[in-house]
């Protein structure tokens, strides 16, 4: 199965508007020479106070925008929230789901996740579902559990909705520390999930399933990451943060 390749840069919260729109000029003159999109999706997930204008500047050149995460009411008095179909409004084409660092920091759980996953479908945003075991599940050997759990979170959605998702596989001990999964541990881990996502989705649905990997995703190992059979491109973190390092990875996935 030929699935078309994806690289989406996680900016978390970093960079100015001023400097997001530089970065994204720089990224979007790089790229240009390249006639990458008939063969890798590249998205780019800014702050939420940057995706309007952002979206602007990026119109026509191939490169999407999504947010970093929704929240998993519709709309109401959540103060200092944002919903799904702001981010439609402000041009956003994916969004993030249940990052570790969300997971972690704000503890949200699976019926939060599932809810947004069936917010950002119904605003027609493609969610990038996160899954990802810690150090300490590893080292015990409890990584497969640990991802079963957290990607059954989706077996209650819609047969005809699974196919809109996308999956990224995140080890949160490779997340941010320069410490990246090997090509075998990725490959493992990304086979094991489109098994358990065939077991209840079918095969068709999990033969299709986009799964990216992220953790310390750099220039120097993404050719190596890509070229494995279930690996469909990266969620990168730090290295999206310089338009050269981003742009290298993109690169890697042509
Ligand atoms: P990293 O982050 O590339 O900086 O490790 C990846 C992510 O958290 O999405």
């Amino acid at each position: 199965m030929n699935r078309k390749m994806f690289v989406a840069g996680n900016w978390k919260m970093n960079l100015s508007l001023n400097d997001g729109e530089k970065l994204c000029e720089e990224i979007k003159a790089s790229l240009a020479e390249l006639e990458f999109d008939n063969k890798v999706d590249v998205v780019l997930f800014p702050p939420f106070v940057h995706l309007d204008r952002l979206h602007q500047k990026l119109d026509s050149t191939g490169i999407k925008i999504g947010a970093q995460n929704i929240h998993h009411e519709k709309s109401g008095a959540y103060t200092g929230e944002i919903s799904a179909d702001m981010i439609h409004s402000c041009g956003a084409a994916y969004c993030l789901v249940g990052h570790s660092e969300r997971r972690i920091y704000q503890a949200e759980s699976d019926t939060q996740l599932l809810a947004k996953v069936n917010l950002l479908l119904a605003n027609n945003i493609q969610p990038i579902f996160c899954l990802g075991e810690s150090l300490a599940d590893r080292e015990s050997g409890q990584e497969k559990p640990v991802i079963a759990k957290q990607l059954s979170a989706l077996f209650k959605l819609d047969k005809n909705d699974i196919t809109k998702l996308i999956l990224a596989y995140e080890p949160v001990w490779a997340i941010g520390t320069g410490k990246t999964a090997t090509v075998d541990q990725a490959q493992a881990m990304h086979a094991f999930i489109r098994e358990e996502f065939s077991k209840q989705f079918g095969e068709a649905a999990a033969e299709k399933c986009t799964i990216l990997y992220g953790g310390s995703c750099k220039p120097e190992n993404a050719k190596d990451l890509f070229q494995m059979k279930d690996v469909d491109g990266g969620l990168i973190g730090g290295a999206s943060l310089k338009a050269d390092s981003f742009v290298d990875i993109v690169k890697a996935a042509l």
